[in-house]
């Protein structure tokens, strides 16, 4: 029997995560979906992520997956709660679905010496203030300071990293979360698809912030996770599978996913109804 971890994300973005995870945990079998059809998730509301992306995780479920990660920032900050709290009780009380701000707000605070770290994120992800509240249980005199980035999204998804418009809204978005705060010497990159811009950020961020993908915090706090969870790590096989879902086209899906994911993949296609 295959029971993989199930990776949800809106779209190819959750590829920049998962692929941290399989450096450190190649042994596991995995299964990865991606609500391409109605990416992005970042600007709509909170009913409308948490109903796609619940839609999703019974889907994973279906696959007989008994650990799904939300492997989206987006979906992290408005859905996971709900599922957590109201459906998984119901639906499936030993299943699990983790999140992806928890693990990164439990560590980011350790890498600000002067107790002031930036997040660029998308719109949804900034509104929900999930970072705040959650960086300030585990480092209460830590300062966060957020900037919701709507542009970097779509420029990323369209291969326009590399042109002006690209330079142009990185730079604003910097700027503006200088403005808020100088003394912010972290910046955390709050969205699955910025590691992808890392190095444009960094050019237009003073020398001394230290900019993190949050890749490898994910995949250190999985592991962690199921070190400290035999029952599940039990469960679920280890034989080196890998299988990829889109809910839209997956030749499309194929084409990009190599740039978030960094080798070429051969998606299926899942459809709802
Ligand atoms: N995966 C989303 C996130 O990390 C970004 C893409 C989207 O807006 O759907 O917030």
């Amino acid at each position: 029997m295959n029971c993989p971890i199930g990776f949800f994300d809106s779209g190819f973005g959750g590829l920049t995560i998962l692929k941290e995870v399989v450096k450190i945990m190649p042994e596991y079998d995995y299964v990865y979906l991606g609500d391409n059809a109605r990416a992005p998730y970042g600007s709509r509301s909170f009913e409308s992520v948490y109903e796609y992306t619940l839609e999703c995780v019974k889907k994973l479920f279906e696959m007989n997956c008994e650990l799904v990660i939300l492997a989206c920032n987006t979906a992290s900050a408005k859905a996971l709660r709900t599922i957590q709290q109201k459906d998984l009780p119901v639906l499936a009380p030993n299943k699990r679905v983790l999140g992806v701000i928890r693990p990164t707000a439990e560590v980011i605070g350790k890498y600000s010496t002067s107790n002031s770290v930036g997040i660029m994120a998308t719109t949804g992800t900034v509104h929900s203030e999930s970072y705040v509240i959650e960086i300030n249980k585990f480092f209460p005199e830590t300062k966060v300071i957020q900037q919701a980035c709507p542009m970097l999204v779509p420029l990323i998804e369209n291969n326009e990293i590399n042109n002006e418009g690209a330079d142009y809204f990185i730079k604003k978005y910097c700027n503006e979360l200088l403005k808020q705060n100088t003394s912010i010497d972290t910046v955390l990159l709050g969205c699955t698809h910025y590691p992808l811009i890392r190095d444009q950020i960094k050019e237009h961020l003073p020398s001394h912030i230290q900019v993190i993908s949050q890749g490898e915090i994910i995949a250190n706090s999985l592991k962690d996770y199921l070190k400290r969870h035999k029952q599940m790590d039990d469960q679920i096989t280890k034989q080196k599978r890998i299988a990829f879902f889109t809910t839209d086209s997956t030749e499309l899906f194929d084409q990009h996913a190599l740039k978030f994911y960094g080798e070429s993949i051969q998606s299926s296609p899942l459809k709802f109804h």
